[in-house]
């Protein structure tokens, strides 16, 4: 057995791993700890610096609430959730891209008939939203549940502004017919920042970061036999698709709205999702 030395701190650290504890465990925890300490020994971290990242993670926990999870928010800035979606959800090329969830998802939204609003509170333009779910083949899906949220015109989720918004605001469930088709009526998104009052705002603004994402839709798809798709699509031409605070564009996910004659529904996005099978 060696002491802790600044040339042996890793090991010394990870020869205290029990013997028989889980091998998952093991190895991830054998890593972080590798890891952790050649990043302290790239920068020469200060105790000033490392007592600065302290106070930031204790901030960070600090503002969390049932409301709000600051560190979804900075494993979000930080790139992780997308590295962590691209690792586990390797897909066949023809297949719909996952992308980050996002905080404000909620469970159990209404459903909705084919073709109805998911906007109730009047803003915004609206925009009628159609296309497929299908298989990697191409035949359509019948009966896959289409989960669709998204911001209001002045770039909130009804979740931000309990009492402001209606509840369930471009919020809804809709189930494909038997052609595997969807339709219904939202609005064309607008761009919003991402919160930064907290911690992780205060460190994109210290990086010279800003924290807009793109206008975009979020869609969850599933159905029995095939992968869950998380996912979003984007509009064409938005200033901030090149450099989304969160990481989560995808080029195949960029949609062209297009212009229709139609005063009540002035744009359209069509858009096909495309399901992989399920894996193990
Ligand atoms: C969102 O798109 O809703 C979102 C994603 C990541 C962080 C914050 C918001
Ligand atoms: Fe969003």
């Amino acid at each position: 057995m060696s002491y802790f030395t600044e040339a042996q701190s890793a090991e010394a650290v990870n020869a205290r791993l029990g013997a028989d504890i889980d091998p998952r465990l093991d190895r991830i925890m054998r890593s972080l700890v590798t890891h952790l300490h050649a990043f302290i020994k790239d920068v020469e971290l200060t105790g000033e610096e490392w007592a600065t990242a302290i106070d930031f993670l204790t901030a960070t926990g600090r503002i969390c609430s049932a409301e709000r999870q600051e560190f979804i928010l900075l494993s979000d800035v930080l790139g992780a959730s997308m590295l962590v979606d691209a690792i586990n959800n390797r897909r066949p090329d023809k297949a719909t891209q996952n992308t980050v969830l996002g905080p404000f998802h909620v469970a159990g939204a209404p459903v909705r008939e084919m073709g109805a609003s998911i906007c109730l509170d009047g803003g915004g333009e609206a925009c009628l939203f159609e296309g497929m779910v299908t298989d990697i083949a191409g035949q359509p899906i019948a009966g896959a549940e289409i989960d669709v949220w998204s911001d209001n015109a002045d770039g909130f989720y009804d979740v931000q502004q309990p009492g402001v918004q209606p509840q369930w605001n471009n919020r809804g469930r809709f189930l494909t017919d038997k052609d595997g088709r969807y339709a219904f009526i939202g609005i064309k998104p607008v761009s919003y920042p991402i919160p930064y009052d907290g911690p992780v705002g205060q460190m994109l603004e210290a990086t010279g970061r800003h924290p807009w994402r793109p206008a975009h839709t979020h869609f969850i798809i599933s159905a029995p036999g095939f992968d869950r798709l998380v996912t979003h699509t984007f509009v064409a031409g938005d200033a901030w698709l090149e450099s989304d605070a969160v990481f989560g564009v995808k080029a195949p996910l960029i949609v062209d709205y297009e212009p229709t004659p139609d005063a009540a529904t002035p744009w359209r996005c069509a858009f096909d999702f495309v399901l992989a099978p399920a894996h193990a």
